[in-house]
């Protein structure tokens, strides 16, 4: 959270997806809130939230979840939409239920193909999400490619050149560069994020992706030990990596 702010504690849980008011004063009623070691009876008070809350409150026994403010850094398996209406499995279905209930909502940043795997970033704070998916800033993007076909050998200088316009556009992509690794793998590095850009950059090579993977944000790696479909949050700290 930016900046500390007063709140009701019916009305921070509740914003929490934690239940109803009501359903928020019964747990209170029941001594399952509880406050700096004491049990809240007055869920009307204020407190003021910060980011240590969490280390200070217990609702049913668990420590209260992350204030707004978050940024949460999740390991995306292939086959998960980032939507959150669509009718298979979703990103959020891989976060807590209850989250699903928070206002601010937690939206995806920036999106991935269903089909493509790996690092994505969710948050509850729209002016982080502005700032990592803003044209303007040009935060960079890198993409594991496994190609159908081998590489052309013409690929490098065709993405670094600029001039690259993808069917259907009139403006050509911005410069893009491609580590060879194999005939048919490579990592790509972009800085736009056009509707399937990585996928349609191959396709108008003639080739086809077979498997796509994001492994960073600007200097963000996903970090090895995070297995699929795990999350974890994302400190400030690391959160500046990303605009290097
Ligand atoms: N480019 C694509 O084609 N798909 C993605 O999911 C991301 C970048």
């Amino acid at each position: 959270m930016s900046k500390a702010v007063n709140a009701r504690i019916d009305k921070l849980l509740s914003s929490m997806g934690y239940g109803s008011r009501r359903e928020i004063g019964g747990l209170a009623q029941a001594g399952r809130i509880i406050l700096d070691g004491e049990k809240v009876n007055d869920m009307t008070r204020r407190i003021t939230v910060t980011a240590e809350l969490p280390r200070r409150m217990t609702v049913g026994g668990e420590q209260l979840d992350p204030v707004s403010g978050l940024v949460i850094l999740l390991n995306t398996p292939a086959g998960v939409t980032c939507s959150h209406c669509d009718a298979g499995p979703l990103v959020y279905d891989l976060l807590p239920t209850r989250w699903r209930r928070r206002d601010p909502a937690i939206s995806t940043v920036g999106r991935l193909d269903k089909e493509t795997s790996g690092l994505m970033l969710l948050t509850d704070d729209g002016k982080f999400l502005h700032r990592v998916t803003s044209p303007k800033r040009k935060v960079s993007k890198t993409y594991r490619v496994t190609l159908s076909r081998p590489l052309n050998g013409d690929e490098v200088e065709l993405f670094a050149s600029g001039t690259l316009m993808l069917k259907g556009e009139t403006k050509p992509l911005d410069p893009a560069v491609l580590k060879v690794v194999s005939p048919t793998e490579a990592y790509l590095t972009i800085t736009e994020g056009r509707y399937h850009q990585v996928r349609r950059m191959f396709a108008a090579c003639g080739n086809h992706v077979e498997a796509l993977h994001r492994e960073r944000l600007g200097q963000l790696h996903l970090p090895e030990d995070l297995t699929v479909g795990a999350w974890r949050l994302l400190a400030g700290v690391e959160q500046q990596l990303i605009f290097r």
